[in-house]
C-alpha cells in the first residue's frame, strides 16, 4: 500500500500555464482571429472525461470549441484500444486528416488516449501517418499545452510515450464539462485485474484512487453549478481506496456523496462483481441519492470461462449477488457486458451463457465479439474461436437480449416515474429526453426550457430501447 497517490503539483501546473500563455499568444498573432480546436472521442467514460480535461486547456490557450474536425486549427484524437473496431475507427479518423491539412495548412493533428499508448500503434502511427503532429499518452495528457508550444516552435514531430510521469493524479486542471444536468466524476484511474482479454491494466497503468476529500469537494462543486445526476467513474470503483493508507472504501464514498445537500442523483461505473459487496448494495438501499442502478459486467455464464479470463467469481456467486441486490431493492436496474467468442469457448460454454441471460433477465446488455489484443494473455491462448461462430453467438445473444429488454420495459407503461430531463430528444416526435432512477431512456414532449429539471411522468409506451411518456 503507498502512503498517497501522486497528484499533479502545482508547480506543474503553473510550468503548464506558462506554455498555455505562449500558445494563446501564438495563434492571437499568427491566425489575427480566434483559435479553433476539436476534440473526436472514442472509448469509454473515461475517455470522455479526459477529452473534459483537453478542451478545459484548449479554452485556456483561448480556443474555441468545435464538433467541426476539418474546421479545426488543433485537431485531437482521443483514442480507445479496448477492440479492434475502435481502433480501426480512430485510424480511420485520422487518415482522414491528410484531406483537412491541404485546405487549412495550419492545422496540427494530435493522437493521445489509450491506442497510442500501445508501441506498436505508436510505431504504425509514425511510419505510416507523416500528416501526425503529437502523440501522447494518456499519462502526459496534462502536458498537452507543452507539446503544442513545442511543436508550434518548430520542433520535429512529437511522440511522447515516456510515461515519465506515470500513474500522477490530475487535480487543478478545469473540464470543460458537458451541459448540465449530467456530469462525469473520476474517482479512480488504471486497472490493477489483469482480464486475461484486457488491454487497459497495460494502457492506464495500475489503480490510482482520488483523495476522497478531493471528489467530495468536486461533488460539491459539481451540484452548486446546477449538475443533479453525477456518475462516479473508475474501472472498478469497487476496489475504490484501496491503494491508499487511511482512505475510506467505496460505500463510505457513496455515503459522504449522499449527505451533500441538494436534489441530485449519483451513480457508479464499472462495478466489478468480485469486489461488489453486501454492505455496497445495503447501502445504495439506504442512499436515497444514489440510485437503484448498476452496471455489473458478467463476461460470461461459464465458470471454465470465467476462470480463463481472470474474473476471479463465479456465476453462482454472480447470481446470489444479483439476487440480494434484488431483494433489497426490487426496482433496482441491472445491466450488464458479455463477451461471445473468448478462446476455447464451446457451445457448451456459450448455452451457459444464455442460460444466465434467461435466469437473471437483465435491463440491458452490452454483447461484444472477442477482439485479440496483443500483449494480453489471452491472445496467445490456443482455440480462437473462428469469426463466423462468433458472429452466430453474438446475434443470439441480441436476439434474446432484445426479447428481455422489451419484456423489462414493457413493466413500466402505466406507471408513474420520476424523471430527471437531460437533452433534446433524438426521436422527431418529441422534443426532450430524461432518465428514470434506472437510467432508463425516455422520451417526452414539453419546452426545452425544462432541461435540467425534474418531472414526473405517466409512461404509455415502450420500445427496446426506451420508454415514452406523458408530463403530469
Ligand atoms: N472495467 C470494466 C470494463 C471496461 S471495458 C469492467 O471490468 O467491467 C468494457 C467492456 O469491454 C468489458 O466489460 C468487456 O465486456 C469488453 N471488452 C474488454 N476487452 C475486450 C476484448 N478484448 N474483446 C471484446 N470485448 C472486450
Ligand atoms: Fe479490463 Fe478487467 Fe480491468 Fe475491467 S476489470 S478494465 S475488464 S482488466
Ligand atoms: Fe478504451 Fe481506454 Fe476506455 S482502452 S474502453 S478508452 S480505458
Amino acid at each position: 500500500m503507498q502512503k498517497d497517490n501522486r497528484v499533479l503539483s502545482p508547480e506543474q501546473v503553473a510550468l503548464q500555464q506558462d506554455y498555455i500563455e505562449k500558445n494563446r499568444v501564438f495563434y492571437l498573432d499568427r491566425l489575427k482571429r480566434q483559435p479553433l480546436g476539436c476534440v473526436v472521442t472514442f472509448g469509454c467514460q473515461q475517455n470522455e472525461a479526459d477529452t473534459e480535461l483537453i478542451k478545459g486547456m484548449m479554452v485556456d490557450m483561448g480556443f474555441a470549441l468545435t464538433e467541426t474536425p476539418e474546421k479545426a486549427d488543433v485537431l485531437v484524437f482521443n483514442t480507445c484500444a479496448i477492440r479492434e473496431h475502435a481502433e480501426m475507427r480512430a485510424l480511420g479518423n485520422v487518415g482522414e486528416t491528410s484531406h483537412y491539412k491541404k485546405a487549412n495548412p495550419n492545422m496540427l493533428v494530435c493522437i493521445c488516449g489509450c491506442m497510442v499508448q500501445q508501441q506498436h500503434v505508436a510505431d504504425k502511427v509514425k511510419a505510416s501517418y507523416p500528416y501526425v503532429d503529437i502523440v501522447f499518452d494518456t499519462h502526459a495528457l496534462w502536458r498537452f499545452p507543452e507539446f503544442l508550444h513545442e511543436r508550434l516552435s518548430g520542433s520535429r514531430r512529437i511522440f511522447d510515450l515516456s510515461g515519465d510521469e506515470r500513474g500522477l493524479i490530475l487535480e487543478n486542471i478545469k473540464p470543460v464539462r458537458k451541459e448540465r444536468p449530467s456530469a462525469w466524476l473520476s474517482i479512480a484511474y488504471g486497472c490493477n485485474n489483469f482480464c486475461s482479454y484486457c488491454v487497459v491494466p497495460y494502457v492506464r497503468g495500475r489503480e490510482r484512487s482520488r483523495r476522497p476529500e478531493d471528489i467530495v469537494g468536486e461533488a460539491e462543486r459539481l451540484l452548486a453549478q446546477g449538475y443533479r445526476d453525477i456518475t462516479l467513474l473508475g474501472q472498478n470503483v469497487n476496489s475504490y481506496g484501496s491503494d491508499l493508507e487511511g482512505c475510506c472504501a467505496f460505500p463510505e464514498l457513496l455515503r459522504r456523496i449522499n449527505a451533500l445537500p441538494g436534489d441530485f442523483r449519483v451513480r457508479f461505473m464499472t462495478s466489478h462483481p468480485k469486489d461488489a459487496t453486501h454492505e455496497l448494495f445495503d447501502t445504495m438501499a439506504a442512499c436515497e441519492k444514489v440510485c437503484r442502478s448498476i452496471h455489473l459486467p458478467v463476461q460470461s455464464g461459464s465458470d471454465r470461462v470465467l476462470k480463463r479470463m481472470n474474473r476471479r467469481y463465479d456465476s453462482e456467486k454472480y447470481i446470489s449477488l444479483v439476487d440480494y441486490a434484488r431483494k433489497l431493492m426490487p426496482e433496482i436496474t441491472i445491466t450488464s457486458d458479455i463477451i461471445v467468442g473468448f478462446p476455447g469457448e464451446t457451445e457448451e460454454d456459450f448455452e451457459q451463457t444464455v442460460a444466465l441471460l434467461e435466469k437473471v433477465r437483465f435491463d440491458s446488455l452490452f454483447t461484444f465479439i472477442y477482439s485479440r489484443r496483443k500483449g494480453t494473455p489471452a491472445y496467445d491462448m490456443p482455440e480462437q474461436v473462428p469469426r463466423d461462430v462468433k458472429q452466430v453467438r453474438f446475434d443470439r445473444l441480441m436476439e434474446l437480449q432484445n426479447r428481455i429488454s422489451w419484456e423489462k420495459n414493457e413493466k413500466y407503461v402505466g406507471t408513474m416515474q420520476r424523471v430527471l430531463i437531460d437533452g433534446i430528444s433524438e426521436d422527431k416526435n418529441y422534443e426532450l429526453s430524461a432518465r428514470t432512477e434506472g437510467f432508463k431512456l425516455v422520451h417526452l414532449r414539453g419546452d426545452r426550457s425544462m432541461i435540467g429539471e425534474y418531472a414526473d411522468v405517466l409512461i404509455e409506451r415502450n420500445s427496446t430501447w426506451a420508454l415514452f411518456g406523458r408530463m403530469v
